[in-house]
């Protein structure tokens, strides 16, 4: 029997979760968007002041939610990266200062793991398994032949896919996060723009910065020519060659390890093409999808709960003089 109270704060959401028995009793999350919707994208200074201001009160609703007391929970999680240095400082300090008050063990999480492991609020895990991490920070396979256990075979060489997202949305003035605009509009557009590949070898590696600069390029040069940029047929074109890269390294990495089960992860894995692309090619392979809940893809302390109970049971605790990492790699995470 134990409750772990969870503490996430790696980019622009304080979010605070109190699970028992594997049972999530509450997840309140506190996002900050609309403040950093005017700068188009996370403004890292800001998040940490926010995580600041609203932590206390997300820790409030998240007891009264779960009716329980600060004295009854048995240790603190929290999300030690990767992430934004003064965001993690923020949820770390919280988490430190409650475990000393309390005399309770501090669990340091992952990050990334913690959104492979908020798929087992779908499903159990079941492996070998391959986990397709998309975000706006990261892009990485991250292959685990049981559980715990994780080895990166393919991750990006320079942007990560949501990063990506959100540039060509502002190129397109579409606000931030873009992801969920290009998202809306692909719908509504044909795949008429020719776009490049991003990466052609025999890796399972990723590349979109040079798409990025190729919807930059496009983009000035229709505008030089005078001509009206077809807004919905361009995001659809991009989409298509954005989540085309996740399907081809897919596929390699189908045919090199021994996979049963495929995991989606991250704020891109809401992506409703990227998600029918999955079922198009997983349903009736013999290979067991899960794609997260919506609520699920955004970050969220649930997930750092969810995992800070297996790092417990595990006995993986942190010594109070800890210090985030915002480079944290999936491969160290009990390296701290
Ligand atoms: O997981 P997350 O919060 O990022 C990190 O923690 O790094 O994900 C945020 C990213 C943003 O880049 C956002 O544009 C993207 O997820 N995103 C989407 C969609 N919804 C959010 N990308 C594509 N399609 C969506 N529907």
């Amino acid at each position: 029997m134990s409750m772990i109270l969870a503490i996430e704060s790696s980019c622009d959401e304080t979010s605070i979760a109190i699970i028992k028995d594997g049972e999530l009793l509450s997840n309140v999350v506190a996002t900050q968007i609309e403040m950093h919707q005017k700068y188009g994208g996370v403004m890292p200074e800001l998040a940490s002041r926010l995580h600041c201001e609203n932590v206390i009160f997300v820790l409030d609703e998240a007891l009264n939610k779960a009716n329980v007391k600060l004295e009854d929970i048995d240790a603190f999680a929290f999300t030690r990266g990767p992430g934004l240095i003064g965001a993690l400082h923020v949820g770390m300090q919280v988490a430190k200062t409650l475990a000393m008050l309390y005399k309770k063990p501090l669990i340091p999480v992952h990050h990334l793991a913690g959104h492979i492991y908020a798929n087992e609020y779908v499903k159990p895990l079941q492996f070998p398994l391959l986990s397709i991490i998309v975000s706006g920070g990261n892009t990485e396979f991250v292959y685990m032949k049981k559980d715990m256990d994780f080895e990166i075979i393919g991750e990006t060489k320079d942007d990560a896919i949501g990063e990506c997202f959100d540039k060509v949305a502002r190129t397109l003035g579409l606000p931030y996060p873009g992801g969920i605009p290009i998202d809306k509009l692909s719908k509504e557009g044909e795949h008429t723009y020719k776009l490049p590949f991003p990466l052609h070898d025999d890796s399972l590696n990723f590349s979109y910065s040079g798409l990025k600069t190729a919807v930059i390029n496009l983009v000035n040069n229709e505008k030089q020519k005078g001509n009206e940029i077809r807004v919905a047929d361009l995001c659809k074109s991009f989409q298509d060659v954005a989540v085309g890269m996740i399907m081809d390294r897919l596929e390699r990495a189908l045919k090199l390890y021994d996979i049963k089960q495929v995991v989606l992860a991250g704020g891109v894995s809401a992506n409703s093409y990227l998600r029918s692309e999955m079922h198009r090619r997983l349903d009736n392979s013999g290979i067991d999808l899960i794609v997260p809940p919506i609520w699920c893809t955004t970050d969220n302390a649930a997930m750092i709960a969810r995992l800070g109970e297996h790092l417990f049971k595990m006995g993986i605790t942190a010594p109070i003089d800890i210090s985030s990492d915002p480079n944290w790699r999936i491969d160290k995470y009990k390296e701290f």
